[in-house]
């Protein structure tokens, strides 16, 4: 499908993260030269940066098949012993929000990682007994919006961890230009400025708008997507300049309108406005913080000027 295929397939195709990438080449090329699985990797960072488009490109550069599954659809050892016991050497095993993997899948999953087996109970009660399973040499990646709540034991046992940042304005520009061209629509350089000024540092955003600015210039102009085109569509679709969603104004304006700009704490806020403190943390505050419309002070998170002004308040009282 369409999703699908503007994802980058190669590291030479992967626009920005260019530490990650640098790294990567490294580690990718080493263990091709010694015919062996690449180390496990841990891929960490808010949502929507690329982390499962980095583990197929991995895999891809490896040479290698890919399994893909998440934290939460591993309910059972059982479960993961399926999926291990069916990859072919070298392949990758995909884990995204691998912190939402219970207790006892991670039991399973440290001798997998750590020396290729697995350690299966079979039986129950005094017929229990356990069988070790040899597996494939494999790659784990993980992602995760939050490094930090891996326990330790699982984030030790990855041999890199790759923190995935917002991107910037230049390389938003370069994947709406590269996304239109796969799309087969033309695009100005201005255009793309304008959709990746409203991503929030973030691709999967640029195409989405990219998307909808598409449809606009097929049914109102000609089909070029003209900053004009682009201004008209991103302004009916009431996206906001800086990218900021309903979420992040509600946030934004609970802090000042019922907690006079703060400081206030994490899950005061969360709370207020009926959200998760983790997805908060995870998703909403990064970028804010990025942005400087947050601060985080010991004694909590403070609105800032330019938080006032971007949503139309009255700065406060000194
Ligand atoms: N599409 C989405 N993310 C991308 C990236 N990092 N590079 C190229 N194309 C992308």
């Amino acid at each position: 499908n369409f999703e699908q295929s503007l994802r980058p397939q190669y590291l030479a195709q992967y626009i920005g993260q260019h530490k990650v990438k640098q790294h990567l080449e490294i580690f990718i090329e080493a263990a091709k030269m010694r015919e062996e699985s690449l180390d496990h990797v841990l891929l960490y960072g808010p949502p929507g940066l690329g982390k499962t488009t980095l583990a197929s490109v991995i895999a891809n550069e490896m040479g290698v098949g890919i399994r893909m599954t998440s934290g939460p659809a591993i309910e059972r050892p059982g479960d993961l012993a399926a999926i291990v016991s069916s990859l072919e050497p070298g392949d990758v095993l995909f884990i995204d929000e691998i912190h939402r993997l219970n207790r006892a899948i991670e039991e399973v999953l440290y001798p997998a990682m750590e020396d290729f087996c697995l350690d299966i109970v079979v039986g129950k009660g005094p017929e229990a007994r356990t069988v070790r399973l040899d597996l494939p040499p494999f790659t784990l990646i993980g992602a995760t919006t939050r490094a930090g709540a891996l326990s330790a034991p699982l984030r030790d046992r990855f041999g890199v961890m790759s923190r995935l940042e917002y991107y910037d304005a230049e390389a938003l520009t370069e994947i709406a230009v590269r996304s239109a061209k796969l799309f087969g629509a033309g695009i100005s350089r201005e255009a793309a400025v304008e959709i990746a000024r409203r991503s929030r540092g973030t691709p999967r955003i640029v195409n989405r708008l990219l998307k909808r600015v598409r449809d606009y210039a097929q049914v109102r102009g000609d089909g070029d997507i003209t900053l004009d085109m682009a201004q008209q569509a991103l302004e009916l679709l009431q996206v906001d300049p800086l990218g900021l969603d309903s979420v992040d104004s509600k946030l934004i304006e609970a802090m000042i309108e019922r907690f006079r700009g703060g400081p206030v704490g994490l899950d005061t806020i969360a709370a207020s406005i009926g959200e998760e403190s983790t997805t908060v943390e995870d998703v909403y505050e990064p970028y804010l913080l990025q942005i400087g419309f947050i601060q985080r002070t010991p004694r909590g998170r403070v609105a800032s000027h330019m938080a006032y002004e971007h949503f139309g308040f009255a700065l406060p009282e000194a």
